[in-house]
């Protein structure tokens, strides 16, 4: 039988209702990267959830299609979102699949292109605010009240409902649960997601244990390491520069009731592992993905894990190709030489 997208998949594990509206999101590879682990956490058997590979390239469409299913199902004919870009993207395609309308709200040039590229595409109407991705969502949660706008932030249940299903599926795959689960936190409705997850399959004997969460924040933009909101987020992985996480409490639950932790990761060591990834492994994921596994790396190099014999989990959240720009910078432009064979012999002698 071909995969039938996360709600149809799950659907007697899952709060949600009418019929799916489904781009047959999920079911994403569970990859092995062998030699990263070598590198930087010796005696670990370190996976990828690559959620890049999600229909608009970045887990959000998991949520998404449990989102606007219960959504056209309560009769709304239009969405509107806050984002730093694949929320926008991911809304746009699943409200052009449901045939209505969808509003996204992006802070004025801290869009990475290709997710600004796939809210266009897909149609929504754009609108860049002057302020922070905080300041959008303060204004959707506010405009929804008003206007018949569905709100598809994770404030909405119906999102972590779908995105919990990304734990029944690392399940599935490991045959148990993993030891430690990493991955990056920004507005923190991820790691409380997989928390439901983990914790759902958990109660139904899946899995015989619950793993340890380690979340990594961008240091300009870490409020649940600093205990306190940023009024000004700062960070060049701009998917996770977020200041007040509305999952804030949840996700802290989560993790403290684990016995793991929250790392603020500084933009090289984002970055770093955003290469490591990509030269030694061939997964090219997005630069906020990698703060998950930038994360584990520092905690060990900290001393304050040990990883050896432990099987772990980390969400690559979104894929390469949405941030061309990322990709390229710094990066010296490809030689040009003429198309004659000494040309080419010369180079590469
Ligand atoms: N990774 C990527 C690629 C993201 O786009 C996001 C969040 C996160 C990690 C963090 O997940 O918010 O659940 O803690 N992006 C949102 C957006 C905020 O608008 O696309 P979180």
């Amino acid at each position: 039988m071909s995969w039938p997208g996360v709600v149809n998949r799950y659907r007697d594990r899952l709060a949600i209702q009418g019929e799916a509206v489904t781009l047959l999101e999920g079911n994403t590879p569970l990859i092995p990267l062998p030699r990263l682990a070598d590198r930087f956490l010796p005696g670990a058997t370190l996976y990828a959830k690559f959620e890049g590979l999600n229909p608009t390239g970045s887990f959000k469409d998991r949520g998404m299609t449990a989102a606007v299913t219960q959504a056209v199902h309560d009769g709304a004919t239009a969405l509107i979102c806050a984002s730093t870009g694949n929320t926008a993207a991911s809304a746009a395609a699943y409200a052009a699949r449901a045939g209505i309308k969808c509003v996204v709200l992006i802070p004025e040039g801290k869009v990475a292109l290709g997710k600004l590229a796939g809210a266009i595409a897909y149609g929504a109407q754009v609108i860049q605010i002057r302020g922070s991705f905080d300041d959008g969502l303060r204004l959707v949660q506010e405009i929804s009240q008003t206007m018949p706008l569905a709100l598809v932030n994770s404030v909405n249940p119906a999102r972590l409902e779908g995105q919990k299903t990304g734990a029944f599926e690392v399940v599935e795959t490991l045959g148990r649960a993993p030891d430690l689960f990493a991955l990056p936190v920004g507005n923190a409705g991820n790691i409380s997601a997989y928390g439901i997850g983990f914790t759902e399959a958990f109660e139904r004997g899946d899995c015989d244990a619950r793993p340890r969460y380690i979340g990594g924040q961008a240091w300009g933009a870490s409020p649940l390491v600093l205990g306190a909101a940023v009024a000004h987020p700062e960070t060049a992985a701009t998917a996770i520069r977020i200041g007040n996480p509305a999952r804030w409490h949840q996700a802290m639950e989560t993790v403290c009731e684990s016995g793991g932790q929250i790392w603020r990761v500084a933009d090289g060591e984002i970055f770093t592992t955003y290469h490591a990834l990509a030269e030694l492994e061939g997964v090219f994921c997005e630069p906020s993905s990698a703060a998950g596994v930038a994360a584990l790396i520092k905690s060990v190099k900290f001393g304050k894990l040990s990883v050896a014999d432990q099987t772990i989990v980390s969400v690559l959240t979104g894929h390469g190709l949405k941030d061309p720009d990322s990709a390229v910078a710094g990066a010296s432009a490809p030689l040009v030489v003429d198309a004659t064979l000494t040309d080419l012999q010369r180079v590469l002698s």
